[in-house]
């Protein structure tokens, strides 16, 4: 059993479990927490019979009255028409202040749920329960809940710390491969910008698979139990790096940036992908694109920049920028929410490991980074 990792904020404190079977326990974490109200586990169509219904069924069987609701699957449903329809399915059914919100699946049920736990009666518990491999390392941790607007991706939001985030590593097997691809990006990304033994281990497991990308999940092999257990590891090795970050700047006011890295050219490309192009998958062009940019900043050296793209190349990721006009790629990445007084500050890699914001990047430079 492993023990589990804590996020501290100046404002709270709360358990992070990462681990095989990790479901199984929820009855009894409950119980810890003090949580013995009613249960409202938010759901989308994809977990509800694999994970949903044995949870609530588990959760009865302790006793608790558990009430479910499954939203369709896909970002469609952050919206303020599918929040308003949680608010009414809560109200109705008579929710009161001590009880939880539990969001099991993956981003989207994590930020949409969360969302409804942060305003339903001026915010009650949530317990997010990550089935993503995305959401385990990056969405579930940290407290940043919200849906969509029509002018932009999660315009609308809070920020509301869950009271225990419990991931279970065993959900992932029936992650469709793109999914669990697309989440080693935030893996790597983790190993680049704070721990370089991570980034290490990755390459070790990378090297004894024989840098074989051919695997439809990055490396992923249910069938594997030895590798999967070890991957599960990384997992929670990559947890651990969201939960010191968000730990030091509960609300992205400092640390939490580095969090971005490749997130500036990854979000430019993905709009003009039309998100064609899945999240990580473009988070991933844009790590290449931005070490490129390190290394003509010459934070770096080319060595860097090689080891990142082929730690990408061997969890079934791509590095080469689609190829769309770079005017659009800089106009867009002007838009980014970390551009302040007109200045994108740029998450830049100077060692595996360690990364630093820069604000001096020269237009020209980009324009060479972007075009190789
Ligand atoms: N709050 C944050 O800090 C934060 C951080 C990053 C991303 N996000 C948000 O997270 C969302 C993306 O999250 P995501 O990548 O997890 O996407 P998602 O929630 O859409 O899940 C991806 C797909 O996998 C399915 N699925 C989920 N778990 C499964 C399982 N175990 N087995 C089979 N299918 C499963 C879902 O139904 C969906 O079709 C975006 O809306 C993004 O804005 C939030």
């Amino acid at each position: 059993m492993t023990a589990d990792l804590t996020v501290t904020t100046t404002s709270t404190s709360y358990p992070v479990v990462v681990q095989a079977g990790a479901l199984a326990s929820l009855p009894t974490r409950l119980e810890a927490l003090g949580l013995r109200g009613a249960l409202w586990l938010v759901c989308d169509g994809a977990v509800e019979t694999l994970y949903a219904a044995p949870v609530a069924e588990r959760l009865r069987g302790a006793g608790f009255v558990v009430h479910t609701y499954s939203v369709p699957p896909g970002d469609a449903s952050k919206s303020s028409a599918r929040l308003s329809d949680l608010h009414t399915w809560m109200i109705a059914d008579g929710v009161e202040r001590r009880d939880a919100v539990l969001a099991l699946g993956g981003g989207v049920v994590g930020d949409l749920a969360g969302f409804a736990a942060a305003t339903i009666l001026r915010g009650i518990a949530v317990v997010q329960m990550p089935t993503t491999l995305l959401s385990m390392v990056d969405a579930a941790v940290g407290g940043k809940t919200g849906i969509n607007h029509a002018l932009g991706k999660n315009l609308i939001g809070a920020f509301h710390q869950p009271r225990l985030v419990l991931a279970d590593t065993d959900t992932l097997s029936s992650l469709p491969p793109h999914a669990l691809r697309e989440g080693w990006a935030e893996v790597i990304k983790h190993g680049v910008i704070r721990d370089a033994g991570l980034f290490v281990e990755l390459e070790r497991i990378a090297e004894a698979r024989g840098w074989d990308n051919a695997r439809p999940g990055g490396l992923w092999d249910a069938a594997d139990a030895a590798l999967t257990a070890t991957l599960s590891g990384l997992i929670r090795r990559a947890v651990a790096v969201k939960v010191e970050v968000v730990s030091i700047d509960e609300f992205e006011r400092g640390e939490r940036i580095t969090l971005n890295y490749g997130h500036t050219i990854g979000h430019a490309v993905e709009q003009l992908s039309h998100y064609g192009l899945l999240h990580g998958e473009a988070v991933a062009v844009g790590m290449h694109a931005e070490a490129r940019i390190a290394q003509l900043m010459g934070m770096c050296d080319g060595d860097l920049v090689e080891r990142q793209a082929a730690l990408i190349h061997a969890y079934g990721l791509r590095t080469a920028l689609p190829a769309y006009d770079v005017d659009a790629i800089l106009a867009l990445t002007m838009r980014d929410k970390k551009v302040q007084a007109k200045k994108i500050r740029w998450v830049l890699p100077a060692a595996i490991g360690t990364v630093q914001v820069r604000d001096d990047v020269p237009e020209e430079l980009l324009r060479r980074a972007l075009q190789a």
